[in-house]
């Protein structure tokens, strides 16, 4: 018997639990295999890594990179930005981003080169922020509320050029405002979406006879007045079976209504019949201002156009924000991708020619995003000038895009990593370009730190320079100032070195280009105590004094009590070099 096979109980009871453990080891690594297929690699498969990619893209700044400020609150987005050919429009840009990633999700200005103008930090959340005309004059509109599942339960809010709340609107009925639209017609009308849940049949769609949906509602109210001068709902002109949207579990009850229709925009054309974007139709339907009659369909199962671009006109989905324009033509953007399961297809803008007595379409242009965007959700396109320069937001993904007509690329801005566009940790509904002239009726803010002054008026557009004036003793009944220095304002906000020969009282005036003052800052102190001075003064040191002996009893006191007293010894017996009540000499000098 050869001493090779011969083995022990002993030994054969470790081979046993060595190969019991195996079975451990394997199954071990078949879940965590298991595991990570099923839940790290459809991650993974979302990131949108590319050769192409910036760092910023990349997300080495973060998903959403934001920056702070000394004189202001709130962290702005970090833009990205890439021109080509003729570049940005030097417009303001318009956003509203949110999602985990922001950490101040509300309205947000930004200039062409990417500064923050002006921001509103919002609790609620905010979508289609953009700037309108409402009797002759500009208003910054909005739309606050909860969301839930993609539906608004809000108000429309109008802020006038000093940032004042001028009006809010509701819909008339007992219904939330809903994020989606809220446009001012030239008649000085507001059009408005909303959804209703009611009970409907459902059998159409494999659900139940009494089921319930949620209706798309839009409705045109007064401004002024509040009434109510339209009010159109889908569910009498439309089928639900004409949806693309699959039922799953919902329609069984009023909180889980079945959203067939799902209204996203709503404009007028030049005739004044109503231009309606339902996603879940794959459609956009001209209504009459009168009767609410469907007038035409384009696109969707009950599509009345002839394409005459081989489907590239009418065969757009889950789309948003049918805008009608000049010499019959439409703008909308184009998702065509509605969840991260849908088969491959790119997001891009559209313009598209109709025919409407012939019943023909035909595709103008399409605006593609150099990174082949593939936005879920949201999203919209804004015609810039007469000569059809176009302003693409790409929604869920957080970008915008201006382009030529004919869809030549001429600005690409990212305001997030576009490597995690998937997960939407940045979006905004909409982007919008639009000139504006803000006067905020705050008072500029400024912070000293240390030998210099950081200034910014959050929503003053006309500042060119800020002066720095001090504080003249002198007048003994009137407090006068000094004019010291102007500089330059940089950005949103501004650092100014303070000169060493300044006296210590000071003040900062916003000047325009024409020199006229449009605001002041608070009275301002330098800087008293730095280093020595403050760690000295006796302030300081009573609270120091006041922490070191509370801290000090409660540790004693904890020591002391009973059932505690074993933890506290173990842990002192470890760390002997420590005592509970470290007063180290060396480091803090005697007050003198
Ligand atoms: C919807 O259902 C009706 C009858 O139930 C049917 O006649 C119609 O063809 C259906 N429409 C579509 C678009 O499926
Ligand atoms: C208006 O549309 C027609 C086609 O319907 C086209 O021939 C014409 O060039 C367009 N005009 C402008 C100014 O775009």
């Amino acid at each position: 018997m050869s001493p090779w096979t011969w083995t022990s109980p002993y030994a054969r009871r470790q081979r046993l639990r060595l190969s019991g453990g195996h079975v451990v080891t394997a199954g071990v690594v078949i879940s965590l295999v298991y595991l990570f297929y099923v839940f790290v690699v459809p991650q993974l498969l979302r990131f949108r890594f590319r050769t192409d990619l910036s760092s910023y893209d990349l997300g080495l700044y973060g998903f959403g990179p934001s920056k702070s400020y000394v004189s202001f609150d709130y962290e702005s987005p970090v833009l990205e930005i890439a021109e080509f050919e003729s570049g940005c429009d030097p417009r303001y840009t318009l956003i509203a981003p949110r999602g985990d990633s922001i950490a101040h999700p509300g309205p947000t200005i930004l200039d062409a080169q990417g500064n923050l103008v002006w921001m509103k930090y919002n609790w609620g959340t905010t979508q289609d922020f953009k700037i309108q005309r409402y009797r002759g004059e500009d208003y910054l509109t909005y739309w606050e509320g909860g969301e839930i599942e993609g539906r608004g339960y809000g108000s429309w809010f109008m802020l006038d050029s000093s940032y004042t709340q001028r009006y809010v609107i509701n819909p008339v009925g007992n219904y939330g405002g809903d994020l989606h639209e809220f446009t001012i017609t030239t008649e000085g009308t507001a059009l408005v979406s909303v959804y209703d849940p009611i009970p409907a049949d459902l059998t159409s769609v494999g659900g139940p006879e009494l089921g319930w949906i949620f209706d798309g509602v839009f409705q045109e109210i007064d401004i002024e007045t509040g009434e109510l001068l339209f009010e159109w709902r889908a569910s009498k002109h439309y089928p639900i079976n004409g949806t693309y949207e699959n039922l799953g579990g919902r329609g069984r009850d009023r909180t889980s209504a079945f959203d067939f229709y799902h209204i996203n925009s709503v404009a007028k054309n030049d005739e004044g019949n109503y231009i309606v974007s339902a996603r879940h139709y794959h459609s956009v339907s001209c209504v009459d201002q009168n009767t609410g009659f469907v007038l035409w369909t384009l696109g969707g199962k009950m599509n009345d156009f002839v394409d005459n671009s081989d489907g590239e006109a009418t065969n757009f989905a889950w789309q948003h924000d049918a805008r009608w324009h000049n010499n019959n033509t439409l703008t909308l953007f184009n998702n065509a991708v509605h969840s991260g399961r849908d088969p491959e297809s790119e997001s891009r803008g559209l313009a598209i020619q109709l025919d409407i007595p012939e019943r023909q379409a035909k595709l103008l242009a399409a605006y593609y995003h150099p990174q082949q965007m593939r936005s879920v959700s949201q999203g919209n396109v804004q015609v810039l000038d007469d000569a059809g320069r176009v302003l693409v937001g790409w929604g869920h993904s957080a970008a915008y895009s201006e382009f030529s007509a004919n869809g030549q690329l001429l600005c690409n801005v990212h305001f997030g990593a576009s490597a995690f566009f998937t997960f939407g940790r940045v979006v905004s509904y909409r982007a919008f370009k639009s000139d504006w002239v803000g006067y905020p009726q705050t008072p500029p803010d400024a912070e000293v730190d240390g030998d210099k002054v950081f200034v910014s008026w959050n929503g003053a557009t006309e500042v060119t320079t800020w002066r720095l004036e001090v504080w003249d003793s002198d007048g003994l009944d009137e407090v006068a100032f000094g004019v010291i220095a102007q500089f330059e304002k940089t950005g949103f906000e501004t650092e100014i070195e303070i000169p060493k020969d300044l006296g210590p009282l000071f003040r900062l005036a916003a000047l325009d280009s024409m020199g006229n003052i449009l605001g002041v800052t608070d009275l301002l102190q330098k800087d008293q105590g730095t280093g020595l001075e403050s760690f000295l003064n006796v302030q300081n040191w009573m609270t120091r004094i006041a922490l070191t002996t509370s801290v000090g009893g409660l540790l004693v006191g904890l020591y002391r009590c009973i059932g505690c007293g074993k933890l506290f010894k173990r842990a002192r017996s470890r760390s002997s070099d420590y005592q509970l009540l470290a007063v180290n000499e060396n480091d803090e000098r005697p007050p003198v």
